[in-house]
């Protein structure tokens, strides 16, 4: 029976326990309509409790464990009452992206038919792009330090460290993704200030974009490129950006899709040579934590963008399509959509509109 995956389950902290049910259940969803693939699903329940318990949030050899997946499949991370995110956030997630060389996050900003986004005159039609973030290096890369701490004379130093392979390889990842898009692709840049580290970053997408004649493809600094964001969403298709602009750039976008509960990341080794991570863009949301009123679709969408990567192109379009007739429906939606109803109650719907397909 074809393909056989084996996916690491982390479901995490706070509402990540409570989306995660929902997504697997739609996964499985996607798995017997195809009848083509199987996966195995391990949990690993790591996390905050396990530091209260342990003083680690996940075992010493976590990722020679997770070495062995061909995907991980993540919550969310975070007890902001008990723990510094800092710690949550350093000694869980970020060793996973950096140990992985994920370096490609990638962000699907498409606002769902039948939703509110947040721009008064835009529609399903004009939001519809993707965000490619470096996810390893610029300006995150934790180059730096502090001297004469605490005194008038203290100095900090944060530097940026853009490499040519660096570089090269997320903006490559971003023209081949245009190609199987609307071929066009906008590379975010502040070339005019940064007249290192950005100088390089354009000289690099020039030879790049000139092995993609067919892509309709153009740099603009980040400053008008986010106010383009919000007056002309529909000139978007691809944003490439190193990791500080991609951050911003990707939640901006992600307020544009109507709510937190809906935007999913993935956390790509393009190569396969690790495991890649596919995770919903939220937080572990103390505030409902408990309710069981966190929207799953973001979870349930990270599904669909793990199942795509992978290789199963139909199941991944099955439970995206299982998203999209639920939403607009507009029946059964949790409150963050004006809906009632319950973590599960979504996860139920959009897995039984799979199945009828
Ligand atoms: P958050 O994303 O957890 O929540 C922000 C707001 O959005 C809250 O009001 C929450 O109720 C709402 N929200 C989030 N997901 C939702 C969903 N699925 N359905 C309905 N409403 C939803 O961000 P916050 O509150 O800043 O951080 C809480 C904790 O999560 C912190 O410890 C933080 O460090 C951690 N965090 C972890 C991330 C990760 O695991 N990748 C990402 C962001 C934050
Ligand atoms: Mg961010």
């Amino acid at each position: 029976m074809g393909n056989h995956y084996r996916i690491a389950v982390l479901p995490g902290d706070g509402i990540g326990k409570e989306v995660m049910p929902e997504g697997l259940r739609t996964l499985r969803m996607g798995e017997k309509k195809t009848a083509s693939f199987h996966m195995t699903f391990d949990f690993y329940p790591w996390g905050s409790d396990t530091f209260l318990d342990t003083g680690r949030m996940m075992p010493e050899d976590a990722l020679k464990i997770l070495k062995e997946y061909d995907s991980i499949y993540f919550g969310a991370v975070g007890l902001p009452e008990k723990i510094p995110d800092h710690i949550t956030l350093w000694k869980f997630i970020l060793p996973i992206r950096q140990g992985f060389d994920q370096y490609i996050n990638l962000r699907p900003i498409r606002l769902l038919p039948g939703l509110r986004g947040s721009l008064r005159d835009k529609g399903p039609a004009d939001i519809d792009f993707v965000v490619i973030r470096e996810n390893t290096e610029g300006e995150y890369s934790g180059a730096g330090g502090r001297v004469h701490i605490h005194s008038d004379q203290e100095v900090a130093v944060q530097t940026n460290i853009f490499t040519r392979t660096g570089t090269e390889r997320v903006l490559r990842y971003g023209f081949e993704l245009a190609r199987k898009r609307r071929k066009k692709l906008i590379s975010a840049t502040k070339s005019n200030a940064c007249q290192f580290s950005m100088v390089f970053w354009d000289e690099v997408y020039d030879q790049i974009k000139s092995v993609y004649p067919e892509i309709l493809a153009e740099k603009c600094h980040i400053d008008a490129l986010a106010a383009r964001f919000v007056t002309h969403p529909e000139t978007l298709d691809v944003v490439v950006a190193s990791n500080l602009f991609g951050d911003i750039l990707s939640d901006l976008g992600g307020a544009l899709q109507g709510s937190l509960g809906l935007a999913p990341s993935a956390n790509l080794n393009p190569e396969k040579k690790f495991p890649s991570l596919f995770e919903p863009v939220h937080g572990s949301a103390p505030d409902i934590a408990g309710k069981m009123i966190a929207n799953p679709i973001a979870m349930i969408w990270a599904g669909s963008l793990m199942l795509d990567f992978l290789g199963e192109s139909e199941a991944a379009t099955l439970v995206m399509r299982g998203i999209d007739t639920t939403v607009l429906q507009g029946k059964v939606l949790t409150p963050d959509l004006g809906g009632k109803a319950s973590t599960t109650q979504v996860g139920q719907v959009i897995s039984e509109q799979i199945e009828q397909f």
